[in-house]
């Protein structure tokens, strides 16, 4: 008892006073903590999010949040109620951690250390590490040779050759429950390569093999200055540690509980964690994330619903975002009474795995094999091939374009109305889409009756169905002409609401009403503050319009490309339409349901409303002109300076086109002209080899500013955007940054590297050959010639 009294009164009065030590006659209980020497890091016991669950943890000081930020978890697995009869002390040289009945449910359990020299220390950069004060530095144990979901700097990630075991980061089970989850990385030492995995088996994301600098499927790691990762391999284990440059960033990786690994900075000004990058992209290509018979969508959220005639497996878990319990049937299937069972279509973007192949000839058939089988939980056929599964259905990603068809058998009774098997093609996946029908109905009779007295104009979803005529009336027979482009005229329009919009005039659209209809209702979908958002269309025989919202501020070349004045954009401004384009841009490229090329990224269809808030027009356009976009290139009217070489060189064109293009009106906002324009004091220039110069000099970086401005803008800004500007028009794709980096980069999240002079640009300083995206296709190349020479000598 005297003993037992001696330690009480020697642990409050020294863990209370900030120690970064638990010695072998101390304990730690309730809520006292220790805290690393530079107070970056704190131990403690701490709860998991609403639960009355607690456990030992590690969490930040410094960055500190509320709740706190964990980066590691000892008892993960058995939590305990009470903190102050639990206690954490040393017992025969280990740190065993006792719950609330005494009972030992954590420990180091090493087995070779002295029994009373032996002490825990949190050290600064996150590691609680045990040292045996009579032997050497070597901590006898870390934490951070037990990684729980965070991977810290200084930390590795191993594979040990000995035991032939991957270290693994492992998603909690929910943010309530720091348990170990369904998700996992490691690292594959023979490829150099970290993957993720389901459930310690299915494969979903790999990051590509290390070359020595970055990893393959991650050329981000390339631009930006964060981290300094190593590959160390030795006869006992192989890893890769991390460090970062600046010592005063502060920064994780996380295997998050959506199954995405996670990379976040720590923002001082906001005191907020700011997710910088995450793999794999998107939620739905994270294997199985809404469990068994739960369907993922990218677009709106929850991600997860439960398939038509489903629920979910625990409504707890899913009210807490945990959707790896999947769903089951709401009613029980009764095997061989045939007659109550439905199947119900739903189209996925593929077909879930684990399916049995069966030999028959038709889709009747295949329906009849699986309606007879009581264990068959769905069929497809397609291309005459009838798959059946006997087994859950997982992965399943909702996608209504371009996936496949597969037949789920249901109870006939659970089926809404409107999905009895008669009208099984429009069935939509499960009782949210049901909702929103209904409220679609509402919101159309609505409409309805306030538009009867037009006679005839209808809504189609979002959208208003124009009839051709009334936007005669409303354009004064298309006379007050706004701008042109690839794709037709805009002119101006008021309507009878007195609302002001801009109509555009499709030209060349070779679909038929019904695709068009489709692909524009699509469009309407579509809606970010930074992109112009289309309210109405006519499709009327060969005449097919759109309608917008009316930007009384016109298109930014009309600012930029004018001698004028008064309307001038200022620093301020330009730098926020290059962050405001770039938004939209990541919008379109991730965030919609499928990714969006815009294909003519140039200053005439940036938009600038009363405001000047930027905004991006004729987005989704290109897909209803032909696919062929050879075709298209040569509609397109002054769009040559903004052209990625791939769409010249046949090779299928992705988002980093846009990148490019991007980039090049980068460029335009700094230097107020076209990139290839001719003035007065070099005959004719290319701007952006002018800024590669500058830039790899060191040279005088407002001397590339626009003149009209008088040099009034911030350096850093003007660095950092010619800086974007130079990576986004690199030759290599991969070399460019995502449109989502770039955002960051000029949200201050993530600094910029020095980039690479183009090769574009190398070619044009060294007189060899005409770039192609400054050559007219049908004139001669003279010109380019001419001013190869002229900037050759402006540089030298
Ligand atoms: C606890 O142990 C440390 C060394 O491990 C020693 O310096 C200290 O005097 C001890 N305290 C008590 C109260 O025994
Ligand atoms: C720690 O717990 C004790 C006892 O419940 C309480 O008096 C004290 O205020 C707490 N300290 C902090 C910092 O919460
Ligand atoms: C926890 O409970 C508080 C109040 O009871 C509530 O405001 C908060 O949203 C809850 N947090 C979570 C993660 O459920
Ligand atoms: C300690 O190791 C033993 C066997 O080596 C194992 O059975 C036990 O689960 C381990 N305990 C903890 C808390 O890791
Ligand atoms: C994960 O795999 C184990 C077998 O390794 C299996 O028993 C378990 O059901 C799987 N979990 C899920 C959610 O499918
Ligand atoms: C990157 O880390 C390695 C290994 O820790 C180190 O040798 C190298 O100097 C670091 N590079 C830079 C530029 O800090
Ligand atoms: C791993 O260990 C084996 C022997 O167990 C050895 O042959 C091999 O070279 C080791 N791997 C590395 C990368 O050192
Ligand atoms: C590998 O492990 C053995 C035994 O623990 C040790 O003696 C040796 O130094 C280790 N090798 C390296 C390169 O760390
Ligand atoms: C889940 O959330 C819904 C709506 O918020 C609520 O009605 C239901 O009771 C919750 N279920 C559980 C088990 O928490």
């Amino acid at each position: 008892m005297g003993f037992l009294l001696l330690l009480c009164f020697s642990f409050t009065i020294s863990l209370s006073s900030g120690a970064d030590t638990i010695s072998a006659n101390q304990s730690l209980s309730g809520n006292q903590t220790i805290i690393s020497k530079g107070e970056n890091f704190e131990l403690g016991f701490f709860r998991a999010g609403n639960s009355s669950n607690y456990y030992i943890g590690i969490w930040y000081k410094k960055a500190y949040s509320n709740p706190p930020t964990i980066v590691w978890v000892a008892n993960r697995e058995t939590p305990i109620s009470d903190i102050f009869i639990s206690e954490l002390k040393f017992v025969n040289g280990n740190l065993v951690l006792f719950n609330e009945y005494k009972v030992p449910i954590w420990s180091t359990n090493i087995t070779t250390t002295s029994l009373n020299s032996v002490i825990a220390v949190l050290l600064d950069d996150g590691n609680l590490v045990l040292r045996d004060g009579s032997k050497s530095v070597e901590p006898v144990w870390q934490s951070f040779d037990h990684p729980v979901h965070t991977w810290l700097p200084g930390a590795k990630l191993a594979y040990d050759n000995r035991t032939k075991k991957s270290q693994l980061l492992t998603s909690w089970r929910s943010n309530e429950d720091p348990g170990v989850g369904l998700f996992s990385l490691e690292l594959i030492p023979s490829t150099k390569e970290y993957i993720s995995k389901w459930n310690g088996s299915q494969q979903y994301w790999t990051s590509g093999s290390w070359n020595g600098q970055i990893f393959s499927i991650v050329p981000e790691m390339r631009l930006t200055y964060i981290y300094n990762f190593s590959f160390i391999t030795n006869e006992n284990e192989s890893y890769f540690t991390y460090s970062v440059y600046n010592p005063s960033v502060i920064s994780r990786f996380v295997m998050d509980v959506s199954g995405q690994v996670q990379q976040l900075t720590w923002l001082e000004a906001t005191k907020q964690w700011n997710l910088f990058w995450s793999q794999p992209k998107t939620q739905c290509q994270v294997y199985a994330f809404c469990g068994a018979f739960g369907a993922c969508r990218q677009t709106g959220l929850p991600f997860c619903k439960c398939l038509t005639g489903f629920k979910p497996k625990s409504e707890n878990d899913w009210n807490q975002s945990l959707f790896s319990s999947g769903c089951v049937r709401i009613t029980d299937l009764e095997c061989g009474n045939n007659k109550e069972i439905s199947f119900v279509a739903v189209e996925v973007a593929k077909v879930p795995p684990n399916s049995v192949s069966v030999a028959v000839g038709s889709g009747g058939e295949c329906r009849t094999n699986c309606l007879n089988n009581c264990r068959c939980n769905a069929y497809s056929f397609e291309d005459n091939r009838c798959l059946v599964w006997d087994v859950e259905l997982l992965d399943l990603s909702e996608d209504n374009v371009n996936g496949a068809t597969i037949y789920i058998k249901v109870a006939s009774k659970d089926l809404p109305p409107q999905l009895h098997e008669k009208n099984i093609l429009g069935a939509v996946i499960g009782s949210v889409a049901g909702v929103a029908f209904v409220l679609g109905l509402i919101l159309f009779v609505i409409y309805r009756k306030k538009r009867i007295s037009d006679g005839k104009t209808t809504m189609e979803g979002s959208l208003v169905s124009f009839v051709y005529r009334d936007l005669q009336i409303a354009t004064k027979n298309f006379s007050e002409k706004l701008g042109g482009g690839g794709f037709g005229s805009v002119f101006k329009g008021v309507l009878r609401d007195s609302s002001v919009v801009a109509v555009k005039k499709l030209e060349s659209i070779s679909q038929g009403d019904k695709q068009f209809r489709s692909e524009v209702s699509t469009i309407g979908t579509i809606q970010h503050v930074n992109l112009v958002r289309l309210c109405g269309f006519c499709a009327q025989g060969s005449s097919k319009l759109l309608v917008y919202d009316y930007m009384p501020n016109g298109s930014l070349d009309s600012h930029l490309f004018h001698e004028k004045q008064d309307n001038l954009l200022n620093w301020k401004t330009r730098y926020g339409i290059a962050l405001g384009i770039a938004r939209g841009l990541v919008y379109l490229h991730e965030k919609c349901r499928d990714c969006i090329i815009h294909c003519d990224i140039k200053p005439e269809n940036i938009l600038l409303d009363a405001d000047f808030c930027p905004k991006l027009a004729d987005f989704g356009l290109a897909k209803l002109v032909d696919r062929d976009f050879s075709r298209v290139l040569t509609t397109f009217r002054g769009t040559k300076g903004y052209l990625a070489p791939e769409w010249l060189s046949g090779v299928p064109v992705t988002a980093k086109a846009d990148v490019f293009s991007y980039g090049m009106m980068l460029f335009e906002l700094v230097y107020g002209k076209r990139n290839a324009e001719q003035s007065d004091e070099s005959k004719s220039r290319f701007f952006p080899s002018l800024v590669a110069n500058v830039l790899m000099v060191g040279g005088d970086i407002l001397s590339l500013l626009d003149n009209r401005l008088n040099r009034e803008a911030s350096v850093e800004q003007v660095t950092k955007i010619c800086k974007v500007a130079c990576w986004c028009i690199q030759d290599e794709e991969d070399s460019r940054p995502s449109m989502n980096l770039v955002e960051q980069i000029l949200e201050g999240v993530v600094d910029v590297n020095m980039p690479p002079v183009p090769r574009s640009v190398t070619l044009f300083l060294d007189n060899t050959e005409p770039i192609v995206f400054f050559t007219e296709p049908s004139s001669s190349n003279s010109s380019g010639d001419d001013s190869q020479s002229k900037s050759a000598s402006s540089s030298g």
